[in-house]
């Protein structure tokens, strides 16, 4: 009998319930998200104690609904991977019980997954696999920095946010107008309608690669403040604040590293303004543009099942622990 194939990849970490089969060869042959958008909305960002609860109940269904629609059951998969961090602990706590005990029921092996690593791999599950070296810009709402890639599984970190991650000020953003939560596709929806004419800051634009948008937040805030604006433009101008900000460390990076490709992944990375940004500037420096599938963006668990094989391939167990890091980072301490 040959080996089984396939994983099953489960991600807690936020507000999205999620489970994915992924093959050995990255197809993913399911991929089942049970968002808490709507339940969190109401409060105007994510309220980690109704996250953790959200999750408890609908982890099972939601593992159960992957492994149907990929039409298969244990005996078929050869392990189990989980995001273990960092993320809000209840959340994570879920996700890593539910992994921790079907690998014990099942007798499978359980590989623990850092959800950036994750999100960095989403890129993988497009059509094209990513040539390395690469340069990869995560941008999403609880990260955002800027990692030189030699080889695939291999990072350096260049840079990241001081304060706000671009997500975040999205969402801070359109919380205090009133927009709801998240703040980007509504933001990003408004701003396609406007122009960039406030003259919003571009923080740390000059310097290096860490970044920083809570100055840029302020900005926003006062002109709100001072009143009579227009929210089009007002939403045009903040999102170009943003693009050009990225788009400055992006290239400073192609320049300094010289990449085959330059990745963009995260939550931020669905934006059409952003995308369409990158589409028009990085190609025409002979650099593969390589985002990730839009559905790959924002949090899921394919991208946890992606990065998972990585590791199993290498047969490498100098990944995170099995239990929960919270605050767990991209390079371990020397990294
Ligand atoms: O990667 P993700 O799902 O979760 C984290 O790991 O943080 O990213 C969520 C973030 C939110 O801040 C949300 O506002 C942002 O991604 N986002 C967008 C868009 N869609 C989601 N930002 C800009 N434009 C979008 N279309
Ligand atoms: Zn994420």
């Amino acid at each position: 009998m040959s080996a089984p194939e396939r994983l099953l990849a489960i991600e807690t970490s936020c507000d999205e319930t999620a489970a994915a089969v992924v093959r050995r060869d990255g197809t993913v042959e399911s991929s089942i998200i049970h968002s808490q958008i709507d339940m969190h909305a109401e409060w105007g960002g994510v309220v980690p104690e109704l996250a953790s609860r959200e999750h408890a109940l609908w982890i099972v269904g939601v593992i159960d609904h992957a492994l149907s629609t990929a039409g298969v059951t244990a005996a078929d998969l050869s392990a189990l991977a989980v995001t273990v961090g960092p993320g809000l602990p209840g959340s994570l706590a879920v996700g890593v019980s539910a992994a921790t005990s079907l690998g014990l029921g099942w007798n499978l092996p359980v590989v623990a997954v850092n959800h950036l690593e994750g999100h960095l791999f989403s890129a993988e599950l497009g059509e094209k696999p990513v040539e390395y070296p690469a340069v990869i810009l995560l941008v999403s709402g609880g990260h955002c920095m800027l990692v030189h890639a030699p080889e695939r599984g291999e990072y350096r970190l260049l840079g990241q946010t001081r304060d706000d991650s671009v997500g975040e000020a999205y969402d801070k953003i359109a919380r205090e107008l009133g927009l709801g939560y998240p703040g980007g596709p509504v933001l990003d929806r408004l701003a396609a309608k406007g122009d960039d004419r406030y003259a919003f800051p571009r923080p740390l634009a000059a310097q290096g690669y860490d970044f920083s948008f809570s100055g840029l937040k302020t900005a926003v805030r006062r002109r709100v403040e001072a009143g009579a604006f227009d929210l089009e433009d007002l939403a045009a101008s903040f999102a170009a604040a943003c693009c050009d900000v990225l788009l400055i460390k992006l290239l400073r990076a192609i320049e300094e590293c010289g990449p085959k490709s330059a990745v963009v992944v995260g939550g931020v990375a669905a934006s059409p303004i952003l995308r369409n940004r990158l589409q028009a500037e990085i190609p025409p420096l002979g650099v593969e543009l390589m985002l990730a599938p839009l559905k790959y963006a924002t949090d899921n668990a394919a991208m946890i099942g992606a990065a998972a094989w990585w590791h199993l391939e290498r047969g490498d167990a100098a990944g995170p622990a099995l239990g929960i890091h919270p605050r767990l980072a991209l390079l371990s301490a020397g990294g």
